[in-house]
């Protein structure tokens, strides 16, 4: 027997020196000490034997299957250090590692959730609305009239085909996010309080201040006794939490088809808070010297707008507003051209 254990450890020993990956040596390690390997083969032997030979083969087997782990052990680690320290033609352990990059969230996509945040924490709730639009919607509901120059295929995009179904009416994709009022106003009742985020579309020729596709965020609230200074309110609140506590805001008459009267809203500038200079006495490059920086176009909107949608304009009054998002990140994070945005370049989306 002792005869039979000298040949096993022999045959191990060589076979272990022999398995040339770690793979191979769990062949043989299974071979010798496994469930049913040569080891337990040979301990299953004992009880064949006379009583006196037991402890004596007994110990010898044990001591056997200790040598056998300590090899399998040894040679382990030394395929292990092998696999690590030899340079390899798949992989070259030595080189560093691959750090992920981790994304952020765009610009504009932060500045419409500030936007929403903002206006939701006062009641708004939001709706989206199609990109494609029909022209009752874009134009129509809106009192734009047939004439104007808006209208224009020079400033909107028209889609090949017509409407499904009965309409012949053409199909566009939206200049603005106005059409979002139309639609809620056409399936819910006031009161109401509304901001519609999304894409709008005009065929402008790129440069740093325009693109053909944009971003802008519309409001609308309706109710009884809703007034301008209501409207003022609110959209104060808003350049505050947008831009800061210091910021001041003007309102200018302007002229909207849909809104009367109508007003452009300014901040005050946000590089020279309006001082017009900056501290070496040029004029600021940002507002232009003027001390002012347009955000956004608002008014109350038209009793002919309500018309269109159903609403009876003796009863109620609302106002509303629409700004560019684009153009509200570029005031906050000092962005230059509108075209940055769009280009997809890392190193300036990292930024963010
Ligand atoms: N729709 C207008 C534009 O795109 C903005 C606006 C919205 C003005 C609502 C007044 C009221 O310029």
């Amino acid at each position: 027997m002792s005869g039979n254990i000298k040949h096993i450890q022999e045959q191990a020993a060589e076979q272990i020196g022999a398995a040339s990956d770690i793979a191979c040596l769990e062949e043989v390690r299974i071979r010798f000490l496994g469930r049913k390997g040569v080891l337990a083969d040979l301990l299953s032997k004992v009880s064949s034997l006379p009583a006196a030979e037991r402890p004596a083969f007994g110990k010898a087997a044990n001591q056997l299957k200790q040598e056998l782990t300590q090899l399998f052990q040894e040679r382990f680690n030394q395929l292990k250090n092998d696999l690590l320290s030899a340079p390899s033609q798949d992989i070259d352990v030595t080189l560093p590692g691959v750090a992920r990059e981790l994304g952020s969230r765009h610009p504009v996509t932060e500045v419409v959730d500030t936007i929403c945040k903002i206006f939701n924490n006062l009641g708004f709730k939001v709706f989206e609305g199609p990109e494609v639009e029909t022209e009752h919607n874009n134009f129509t509901a809106l009192n734009i009239p047939l004439e104007h120059s808006s209208r224009d295929a020079f400033d909107t995009f028209y889609l090949d085909c017509k409407k499904s179904g009965l309409s012949d009416e053409r199909l566009l994709l939206r200049s603005h996010t106005s059409p979002g009022q139309v639609r809620i106003m056409k399936q819910y009742k006031p009161p109401l309080a509304i901001i519609v985020p999304g894409r709008v579309y005009r065929p402008d020729a790129v440069d740093a201040s325009h693109s053909f596709m944009f971003h802008q965020v519309e409001g609308l609230l309706v109710d009884e006794n809703v007034r301008f200074s209501d409207l003022k309110g609110v959209l104060e609140h808003f350049a505050k939490e947008m831009f800061g506590r210091d910021i001041k805001m003007r309102f200018r008459p302007h002229y909207f088809p849909f809104t009367e009267p109508s007003a452009e809203a300014d901040i005050s500038c946000i590089i020279c808070k309006g001082k017009k200079n900056t501290s070496k006495q040029k004029k600021c490059s940002v507002c232009g010297g003027k001390g002012w920086l347009e955000i956004l176009g608002a008014g109350m909107v038209h009793p002919a707008v309500f018309k269109a949608v159903g609403y009876p304009s003796k009863k109620y009054t609302g106002f509303a507003f629409g700004m560019g998002v684009e153009r509200i990140a570029m005031l906050k994070y000092g962005i230059n051209d509108i075209r940055l945005f769009f280009d997809n370049d890392i190193r300036f989306l990292k930024q963010f």
